[in-house]
């Protein structure tokens, strides 16, 4: 099941080749037992001169799967930071410190935010023994988890299934058990594992096995790591991503600060809601929320679609330097309250005309929480059906949960003017 190490292609001489050979090339031999040898030629011509590299794999591998045993954590959906929006490659030990010294105190901790998360670029080489180091921007991991951990918050890591990451860095290519007793032993509490390097090695297919190789090696670390699955939501990912031990798994690419890639992930889940349930959730990418490209309007819709699709809440904004405004988007504790009800249902969308949507989640208490959003340019008004969410007439009670202020509802529906891309989010009793 080990791909050979890749070699170097030597020059070679094509003096009858008029094609350009230039770019990635698979060849598979099928094999008399009715699998395959796969050869991966990633090629560079120049005239009659060709570089390149050569990998093979030794066995187009059976996957034998198996279910990881769930490791109990992310009853609800993980909430913390993560340093790739703000920061990518610039994140450093004092950058991931400050984060944590300013969830710490800024109100996000108590909110419920709890991870600090390192994306990619802390990594080196790896030791004679193979263990992998980090890079001069992480001079001791152990203590910094330390540090993180002494401020009451938890660490998460990065990695990737392939020799590298997306960003160029050493990957945990045939290292998933050493890399998982390294990340145990430095204290880490989430590992997101991304794709990226894996892709010229394997193929979708193969996706699941590779997942499950670190999922086991995590368990048998022995420290209780929750483990995010990175892989852009190909291969139908939610159909096996709890089965591999992963307690979140990417369902899209990657988000960016704009109202146009946040709404069109965020209102394009709706499908998936079937497969988020306490320990594994969907994950539509990480917060943008104060990171500038939105205005507060649209960072409150960007909050409340995250909460109302019980997604990971992980902020990507400098926390040590935000508005107050955005820091209430943040903290709202009534709106959080609906990321992490304990149901753990995902919410859906329940009414749709031009560009104005109605999403609605059910909650523990039989209560619901109803998303009234207008993805348009200008005001609107949206209108509520009580018989759209099931229920024959108007609630006994209501709740704005950005107006932290109670409705008084009565008749067949509601409706109310909604700012151009705001929401209006509510919380109706049972
Ligand atoms: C991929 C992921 C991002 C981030 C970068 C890091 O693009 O989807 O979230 O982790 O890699 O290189």
């Amino acid at each position: 099941m080990k791909p050979l190490a890749a070699v170097l292609l030597l020059l070679v001489a094509v003096p009858c080749f008029a094609a350009d050979l230039t770019g990635n090339w698979v060849v598979r031999d099928p094999l008399p037992d009715g699998t395959f040898r796969t050869t991966y030629l990633d090629l560079h011509q120049e005239g009659s001169r060709i570089t390149g590299s050569i990998r093979v794999t030794q066995f187009y591998f059976k996957i034998i799967v198996h279910k990881v045993a769930d490791n109990g954590l992310a009853k609800t959906p993980p909430m913390g930071w993560n340093s790739w929006n703000k920061f990518a490659g610039r994140v450093d030990d004092a950058a991931v410190r400050g984060m944590a010294d300013a969830m710490a105190s800024n109100g996000m901790k108590e909110a419920g935010y709890q991870y600090i998360n390192i994306d990619d670029t802390w990594e080196a080489g790896r030791d004679a023994q193979g263990h992998i180091t980090t890079n001069k921007k992480f001079p001791d991991m152990k203590a910094l988890a330390d540090y993180v951990h002494g401020k009451g918050l938890k660490i998460g890591i990065y990695s990737s299934p392939g020799p590298n990451t997306c960003a160029g860095y050493e990957g945990s290519y045939g290292h998933e058990e050493q890399d998982a007793e390294t990340y145990a032993a430095w204290g880490i509490d989430y590992l997101k594992y991304d794709w990226c390097g894996a892709r010229n090695l394997y193929t979708d297919q193969e996706m699941r096995a590779l997942y499950q190789i670190m999922g086991d090696a995590l368990l048998k670390a022995g420290r209780p790591i929750l483990y995010s699955l990175c892989q852009y939501g190909r291969a139908e990912v939610w159909e096996w991503g709890a089965e591999v031990g992963g307690n979140a798994w990417r369902t899209t690419g990657d988000i960016r600060d704009t109202w146009d890639s946040m709404t069109n992930i965020g209102f394009s889940q709706d499908q998936l809601a079937p497969w988020a349930a306490p320990g594994h959730w969907n994950d539509p990418d990480m917060l943008e929320v104060g990171n500038g490209g939105m205005n507060d309007d649209e960072y409150r819709t960007h909050m409340s679609l995250w909460s109302i699709l019980a997604a990971p809440l992980l902020a990507g904004n400098d926390l040590r330097n935000m508005s107050p405004a955005i820091l209430e988007i943040l903290t709202n504790r009534e709106v959080i309250a609906v990321n992490q009800d304990k149901a753990g249902k995902q919410g859906r969308r329940i009414a749709k005309s031009g560009d104005q949507e109605v999403w609605a989640k059910a909650l523990f208490d039989g209560g619901q929480a109803i998303g009234l959003f207008n993805r348009g340019d200008a005001p609107a008004k949206i209108t509520v059906k009580w018989t759209d969410l099931g229920i024959k007439s108007a609630p006994a009670s209501a709740r704005d949960l950005w107006a932290h202020g109670d409705l008084k509802l009565d008749g067949a529906e509601y409706s109310v003017t909604v700012p151009a891309h705001g929401v209006m989010l509510l919380k109706i009793a049972a």
